[in-house]
């Protein structure tokens, strides 16, 4: 990326895609428009990545508490994420893209669940991008389930409970393989984290901005990448502490 070392530019990149019912309440259109109009989003950003080197993107597609929303609505995402998969994945995989969706998989119908099955394991030798989309998915309920692993050991008699620490927890956590988020990036104006990998955002830059989702393109992505890559990130250390970049 013009502008930005390589070793600035975040190697994790997680968002929260927020906006698609205003942009599409905008247009007098259904919400099910912006949420349409969204996968051309995801389809800029996951170019961007690609082309920039980011390792990883996480994108927040369908949360524990959406299931809430409007019956005709949760039933146009899902038809939305069936439509996305029948037709994206070849081409992500061609890409070297690695798919991985992550949350209460469980809570999908059949049909669903069985192309998620798939996609993931037609791209699990994949590693020019690993994409993760969180359906179905709440930072809490990812550390509860964590915490249920860690219980079942415990009965088990495989771990004592003073073993249990960060790092132990942390190794039943969602994504715990790849590097944790470096930035969070939340488009449609609110400045929330809305339980999105609570835990994994631990020192994530966040970055809002008002841009709707649909509208989110590569140079907006490039003005987050820019953003961060000033930014000084000292872990909870002084700023004498912290190594400069070469
Ligand atoms: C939030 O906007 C967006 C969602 C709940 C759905 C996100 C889904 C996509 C972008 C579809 C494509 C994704 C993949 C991975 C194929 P909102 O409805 O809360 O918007 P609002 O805040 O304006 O009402």
């Amino acid at each position: 990326m013009p502008g930005v070392e390589a070793a600035r530019v975040p190697r994790h990149i997680a968002i929260v895609m927020d906006g698609n019912g205003r942009w599409a309440r905008a247009r007098h259109r259904p919400r099910s428009f912006g949420h349409n109009a969204g996968r051309k989003a995801v389809r800029e950003v996951v170019e961007a990545c690609l082309r920039e080197g980011v390792q990883v993107l996480t994108l927040f597609a369908f949360s524990s508490e959406n299931w809430q929303r409007p019956k005709d609505e949760v039933g146009a995402l899902m038809g939305l994420f069936l439509r996305a998969l029948d037709k994206e994945v070849d081409e992500l995989h061609g890409h070297g893209v690695r798919l991985r969706f992550i949350g209460d998989l469980a809570a999908f119908d059949e049909a669903l669940l069985q192309r998620m099955h798939s996609a993931m394991a037609q791209t699990v030798g994949n590693d020019a991008l690993h994409m993760n989309v969180a359906v179905s998915y709440g930072g809490r309920w990812d550390i509860v389930q964590a915490s249920r692993q860690a219980a079942a050991a415990v009965a088990r008699g495989e771990l004592r409970v003073d073993e249990i620490d960060e790092a132990r927890l942390g190794q039943w956590l969602s994504l715990a393989e790849l590097p944790p988020p470096d930035l969070f990036i939340r488009t449609g104006g609110e400045r929330r984290i809305s339980n999105f990998l609570l835990w994994q955002v631990a020192y994530a830059e966040l970055y809002f901005t008002d841009t709707l989702w649909p509208d989110f393109d590569q140079a907006c992505l490039r003005e987050a990448i820019e953003d961060y890559a000033r930014r000084e990130r000292r872990f909870g250390r002084t700023s004498e502490q912290i190594v400069p970049v070469p």
